[in-house]
């Protein structure tokens, strides 16, 4: 299967991700994952999109593009992928289109901004990847992951008002995307759930017709 997160920041795409990974036995491409590692090493990717992430902004189109152009071509997603975090806007689906990515369909997780801010400032991730949230996905022992045991922290662009400037870059260039691949007919959406468990549900429910 190959698959589309779509949603805003904070929807749980990594949390469902993880989820549809574990299920289908097929790899997860996290741009903000992979731009996140290459800042924290210091390479020349990180260099060129901390200042983007910093600022609540999308990193530029052919930068992105470039990585996800490198990991499609891998031998792990050859059986199928689910791609989290992209594209993230027109020019980046067009993109996709054009290195002739069939994608089998395109899930939208939606959820309101009153609840993603509230989500937000209750995230804590770990080094690791796994991601927590204090209320809704708590660790069995506060503050530490329940995989590694590593000290989970709160990620640099969820301070609120960064999260207000990701809100709005998702509304501005993201969203579009509903409509693009609503016409190409592979669009759906499930309603983010209170409990993690149940968008979990629906999520499946949704990618069933898709199965091989
Ligand atoms: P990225 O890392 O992709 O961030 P994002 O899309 O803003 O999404 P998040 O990772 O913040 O949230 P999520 O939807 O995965 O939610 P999660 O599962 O963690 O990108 C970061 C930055 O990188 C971007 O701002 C941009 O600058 C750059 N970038 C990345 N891709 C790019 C691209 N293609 N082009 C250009 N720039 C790019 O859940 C959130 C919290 O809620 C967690 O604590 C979780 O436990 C909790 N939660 C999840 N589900 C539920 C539920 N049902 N009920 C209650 N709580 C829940």
């Amino acid at each position: 299967m190959k698959i589309i997160l779509l949603g805003a920041p904070g929807a749980g795409k990594g949390t469902q991700s993880a989820n549809i990974s574990e299920k289908y036995n097929i790899p997860a491409i996290a741009t903000g994952d992979i731009l996140r590692a290459a800042i924290k090493n210091g390479t020349e990717l990180g260099k060129a999109a901390k200042s983007y992430i910093d600022a609540g902004k999308l990193v530029p189109d052919d930068v992105v593009i470039g990585i996800i152009k490198e990991y499609l071509g891998s031998d792990a997603c050859k059986n199928g992928f689910i791609l989290d975090g992209f594209p993230r806007s027109i020019p980046q689906a067009e993109a996709l289109d054009a290195m002739g990515v069939k994608i089998d369909v395109v899930l939208s997780i939606e959820v309101a901004d009153e609840k993603i801010i509230e989500r937000m400032s209750g995230r804590r991730v770990c080094p690791c990847g796994a991601s927590y949230h204090v209320l809704y996905k708590a660790p069995a022992k506060e503050g530490v992951c329940d995989k590694c045991g590593q000290a989970l922290y709160v990620r640099a662009d969820d301070a609120a008002e960064t999260v207000k400037s990701r809100l709005e870059t998702f509304h501005a260039q993201t969203e579009p995307l509903k409509a693009f691949y609503a016409k190409k007919g592979n669009l759906v959406t499930v309603q983010g759930q209170e409990e993690v468990a149940d968008t979990t549900r629906l999520v499946f429910e949704a990618l069933r017709p898709y199965e091989a």
